[in-house]
């Protein structure tokens, strides 16, 4: 439970009360939506929200709609009380607090089902992902009807599914990226790092070093297939398996060919130490 000191609301008509009575002062509204365990990345996206709109809600929803049986949705850190006093820190004005219940009360029958973005990468180890996490954001949009919302980088593929389906189902908020935040060695800042050992961290830092090199090979006009397979076999001496590292087309995600790149391209990446599961991404420039 957290404090009354804290403004927060656990239901859909507290949320739609508070985010009324801005709209009524014609106060813009940012939305912030996260699983919980903050860290700075997270507290990056609620700052930048604040530069940008009046008012900023935050919700904290661990969203079974996006584990499959077998991930970590019962382990997955939740750390309420630390997060709360972060937001508060962060002078996010509201956190919002849905239950499970809530959110997917009995006989709830609607799931979204996606192409486009949601095709490959990510979603060719985790079929379900993207359709659970665009469920999600859907209602929550519709529960918060926010002016502008606000994803990391570091979640590259999903930051495009959202401006997708934004663009898909005419919802009235403008999308807005925060960058990803990293550790001193380059690790990108997630809530599953707390999940690696001393070792695996030790060894979780290369992976943003690789993906550097990768786009630093391309900007220097080495083709996509030997860029990659330098990429690849690093990856592989460095982590306990590699489910992807690949440059795609950084608007549309669309596969690229062998040669020399020549548009916005991303190089992205997901590495397994042990259980965990490390995802990251980088622009790598055209060559000039
Ligand atoms: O990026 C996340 O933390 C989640 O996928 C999101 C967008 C909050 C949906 O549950």
């Amino acid at each position: 439970m957290i404090t009354q000191q804290i403004p927060h609301a656990t239901t859909i008509s507290a949320l739609r009360t508070r985010v009324r009575t801005w709209r009524d002062d014609r106060l813009s509204v940012g939305f912030v939506p996260t699983m919980g365990a903050l860290h700075d990345g997270h507290l990056s996206l609620v700052r930048l929200a604040k530069a940008q709109c009046d008012r900023v809600v935050t919700s904290i929803f661990v969203n079974p709609k996006q584990f499959a049986a077998g991930e970590d949705l019962d382990a997955y850190p939740r750390t309420l009380i630390p997060d709360a006093e972060k937001l508060t820190d962060a002078k996010c004005d509201l956190i919002y607090l849905p239950t499970p219940e809530i959110m997917y009360p009995d006989g709830y029958s609607a799931n979204l089902v996606l192409k486009g973005p949601a095709i490959g990468l990510e979603a060719a180890v985790r079929p379900h992902f993207f359709d659970g996490v665009a469920t999600v954001v859907a209602k929550l949009f519709n529960q918060v009807r926010p002016d502008m919302a606000f994803f990391g980088e570091k979640d590259y593929q999903q930051l495009l599914v959202i401006r997708q389906l934004v663009k898909d189902l005419d919802f009235p908020v403008e999308i807005l990226a925060g960058e990803t935040g990293r550790d001193k060695d380059g690790l990108a800042l997630s809530s599953r790092n707390v999940y690696l050992d001393a070792d695996q961290r030790a060894r979780a830092g290369q992976l943003n070093l690789i993906l550097k090199d990768f786009a630093a090979a391309l900007s220097a006009g080495s083709t996509v297939s030997a860029s990659q397979a330098t990429a690849l076999a690093k990856a592989n001496e460095v982590f306990d398996a590699v489910d992807y590292v690949e440059a795609r087309c950084a608007t549309s995600l669309a596969e690229l060919g062998d040669g020399v790149i020549d548009r916005r391209t991303r190089v992205l990446a997901a590495v397994r130490l042990g259980s965990t599961r490390l995802i990251d991404n980088m622009a790598a420039k055209p060559p000039s």
